[in-house]
């Protein structure tokens, strides 16, 4: 029989706790290969914690291989042995690996029966499926085989004319040689990481941050440092002392709408960061993506419209709003800078295809995407106003400061109950997912946020899931005061 004291007042969460313990019993020996573990339901009567905590170290540490459930039977200690180098990043400690962990476990929202509020993605009900296809035929049989055959490797020329005018709307004002077509905004992301860093430079980013600058600072080799983000977005007034300790080449920042947290950086912020980035001369990567998603007053103009220094890197696309897998983005920086991405991306590519470029191209300049955005924008006006109200009705112990556009609301749980990842496992088992905060932190952040998208689902289905979420957190929230109040050793 083995002791094993779970600490309560530990900042590392119980089911964090019970991994370790568990993963050092397996290194030992102590259990062995092929052993059954109770129940997750009697093991948290045993230990005296929510069934939650179990069930959690359980599927984390069958994603790491410690563990293999064998159906009807139960959990095992799974026969193979892991080497060291194979070792789950979840239980190494560092928070990029549980995020790893986390990544694994988001596969779970994929099952047809999940009612989804986690993705990065307006609806698919939202795509303009019929505008593309009209779009395409009218290319093909316009443009023959200059329609898929190789494009201009820095894009099809009209569409970056097109470009430069949509921008001009929003105050940025560019020549089409300054817009290098890209495969999405991602590639602009990573294309403009590659051609600024090597690897072992340091990059400034919020903290939390977009999912996916943490996989390409992972992928490139470069070390992600965070500047944390209040409800004013990036905190400016840190920032001068974090580019002096770590001498970043690069500072990536998403000042409108802010994907996970929503936040829009106001003027003064704008600014400040803008005379930072010259007195240090900091390229900027400033990510614009959520941009045409306003549905609520104005936000201010974007960095690259107030810059006159050159140093502003502006990243956006056509997926959040029209069409996320034609995968047409763009990236627009002054000549120097230029240069350098567009040789990576000539390197990465050769070009990005003729046919979505053009098929973009000729519905951007026909007026039906116009069109379709503005019914889009009035969809998520409406799922917007549903989510908060479910919000309001269903879950008042949760905190948030309403966004006023873009895809996401931001949550904050109480510290009092179950973490973002525990709500999320017990939720997703049950039928409805969200995004646990984990996932955006650099760095480690803190265990109780979440990020709700409040335009993925209709309005009848945001009130039901909110309903359900709420209704689960809250049982779980009960058990765990229940059994912090428990005397009951821990053994196991
Ligand atoms: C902040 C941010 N930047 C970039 C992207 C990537 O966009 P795209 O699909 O155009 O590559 C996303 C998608 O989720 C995002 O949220």
């Amino acid at each position: 029989m083995l002791n094993f004291a779970i600490h309560r007042d530990d900042p590392q969460p119980i089911y964090e706790q019970l991994k370790a313990h568990l993963v050092r019993q397996i290194e030992h020996g102590v259990l062995a290969a092929g052993e059954r573990l109770p129940s997750s339901r009697d093991l948290a009567e045993q230990l005296g914690i929510g069934r939650i905590s179990v069930v959690t170290a359980y599927e984390d540490l069958k994603l790491a291989g410690y563990l293999e459930a064998r159906v009807g039977r139960g959990t095992f200690v799974a026969e193979r042995e892991i080497a060291p180098d194979e070792r789950p990043a979840a239980l190494t400690g560092s928070a990029a690996d549980r995020s790893e962990a986390l990544l694994d476990l988001m596969k779970l929202v994929k099952r047809p029966d999940v009612l989804n509020f986690s993705q990065g993605t307006p609806a698919d009900s939202f795509l303009p499926v019929d505008v593309v296809g009209q779009a395409i035929n009218q290319v093909l049989a316009r443009d023959g085989a200059a329609a898929i055959a190789y494009e201009a490797p820095n894009g099809y020329l009209p569409l970056r004319e097109a470009i430069a005018e949509r921008v001009a709307q929003v105050g940025i004002h560019v020549d089409a040689e300054e817009v290098l077509i890209t495969g999405g905004c991602q590639q602009a992301l990573d294309l403009a990481v590659q051609a600024l860093l090597s690897p072992g430079d340091v990059i400034l980013t919020s903290n939390p941050t977009y999912a996916g600058m943490i996989e390409i600072t992972r992928a490139r080799g470069v070390t992600p440092v965070g500047v944390p983000v209040d409800e004013d977005g990036l905190v400016t007034d840190r920032l001068e002392a974090l580019i002096i300790e770590h001498r970043p080449r690069l500072i990536y920042v998403a000042p409108t709408y802010h994907n996970p947290t929503g936040t829009v950086m106001p003027l003064h912020r704008r600014r400040h960061l803008l005379r930072l980035a010259q007195r240090y001369h900091l390229p900027v990567l400033e990510d614009g993506v959520y941009e045409d998603l306003s549905y609520v007053g104005h936000p201010p103009p974007p960095l690259k419209a107030l810059d006159d220094s050159g140093l502003i890197l502006y990243a956006s696309s056509f997926s959040k709003v029209l069409m996320p897998g034609m995968r047409i983005g763009y990236l627009l920086a002054g000549e120097r800078l230029y240069e350098r991405v567009a040789r990576v991306k000539r390197a990465a590519d050769v070009c990005t295809p003729a046919l979505n470029q053009r098929a973009l191209h000729a519905a951007l300049t026909s007026g039906a995407l116009g069109t379709h955005l503005a019914e889009v924008k009035a969809a998520c006006i409406q799922r917007r106003a549903a989510t908060l109200a479910a919000l309001a009705h269903y879950w008042p112990e949760v905190q948030f400061t309403p966004a006023g556009g873009g895809l996401y609301q931001w949550l904050q749980l109480p510290q009092v109950g179950p973490t973002a990842t525990e709500l999320f496992i017990e939720a997703v088992h049950q039928g409805v997912a969200f995004a646990p905060g984990d996932l955006f932190y650099v760095g480690g952040g803190d265990s109780y946020h979440l990020r709700f998208n409040m335009v993925a689902q209709p309005p009848h289905l945001i009130d039901e899931g909110v309903g359900q979420l709420a209704d689960i957190w809250r049982r779980l929230a009960e058990e765990r005061s229940y059994h912090a109040h428990s005397t009951t050793p821990m053994v196991l």
